[in-house]
């Protein structure tokens, strides 16, 4: 459990908030692909905390930042916090990303509010000296996040595509993938956004013999392992995305 007081709480897109809390044994301890499990003060009759990946952690400051979509009514009463708001949180949570030892370049994928830790991936991976490419959508320009970060990692090559158009190529971010996948040179695929989107890149990967890696969104009620809301069915049974996942070996995923 840690404390937090929020430093910034920003609309960086349409209906997508930055939220930089201080937290600083939180903010050495995350991984990337983790979770943290926020209290979100303010209805009594909502008892469950809500789960968020982070966007990074700034170990010498003590700051974690995380991107959140309002979509009902914890993240609206989230995006009405101010500097300098108290709550609580529980983590970091759950197994982050993996990338098999070795890799050189890797490829992520990330879907409206799935760029997140696909872009902490990133971060870390290019720090470790791996090449990376991406591919982010939305489903329109004014909802796109995380383009300039990827820029300023100095990412080779970086698909844009939008369900409108309205930025980069017109339709969704897995086609760019599956052909840079076809072309090949990958050693690892890192994605996460909807469903449907996760799936396709994971078949992608597999025809092209690329390890994949996908994070998954379940609702959870505990964050901790003690409810099973949060099964997905997996090649190897029903795993709990709180404590085997977020991010699981897209291979084994049965059920999107
Ligand atoms: C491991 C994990 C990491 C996540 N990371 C992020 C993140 O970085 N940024 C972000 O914006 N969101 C993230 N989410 C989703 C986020 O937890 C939900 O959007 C949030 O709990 C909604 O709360 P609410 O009370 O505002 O909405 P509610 O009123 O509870 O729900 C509004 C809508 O969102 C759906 N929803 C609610 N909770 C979840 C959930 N846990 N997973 C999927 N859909 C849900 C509901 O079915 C409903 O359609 C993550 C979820 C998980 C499981
Ligand atoms: S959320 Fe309770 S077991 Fe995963």
């Amino acid at each position: 459990m840690h404390d937090f007081e929020v430093v910034s709480n920003e609309e960086i897109a349409e209906g997508i908030f930055s939220l930089v809390i201080l937290a600083p044994r939180l903010a050495s301890a995350l991984k990337p692909g983790q979770f943290v499990n926020i209290r979100v003060p303010g209805d009594a009759s909502e008892l469950l905390r809500i789960p968020l990946s982070y966007v990074s952690a700034d170990a010498e400051h003590g700051t974690v930042e995380i991107w959140y979509a309002v979509v009902g009514n914890a993240t609206r009463r989230m995006s009405q916090w101010k500097p300098g708001f108290t709550s609580d949180l529980l983590g970091p949570g759950g197994r982050g990303w993996k990338a098999p030892e070795g890799t050189k370049r890797a490829l992520v994928v990330g879907g409206g509010i799935g760029v997140p830790p696909v872009l902490c991936l990133s971060r870390e991976l290019v720090s470790a000296g791996v090449a990376v490419d991406a591919c982010v959508g939305a489903a329109s320009a004014s909802k796109l996040v995380g383009l300039e970060d990827f820029r300023a990692l100095g990412c080779d090559q970086i698909c844009v595509a939008t369900d409108d158009g309205s930025a980069g190529a017109c339709g969704f971010c897995t086609e760019p993938a599956s052909e840079l996948l076809a072309a090949g040179g990958y050693d690892y695929v890192a994605t996460c956004g909807p469903g449907v989107m996760m799936s396709k890149v994971a078949a992608a990967a597999a025809e092209a013999g690329v390890y994949c890696e996908a994070s998954l969104e379940r609702m959870m009620s505990c964050g901790f392992g003690a409810c099973s809301t949060c099964n997905v069915e997996t090649a190897d049974g029903m795993q709990g995305a709180c404590m085997c996942g977020p991010v699981f070996d897209a291979s084994k995923v049965v059920v999107w």
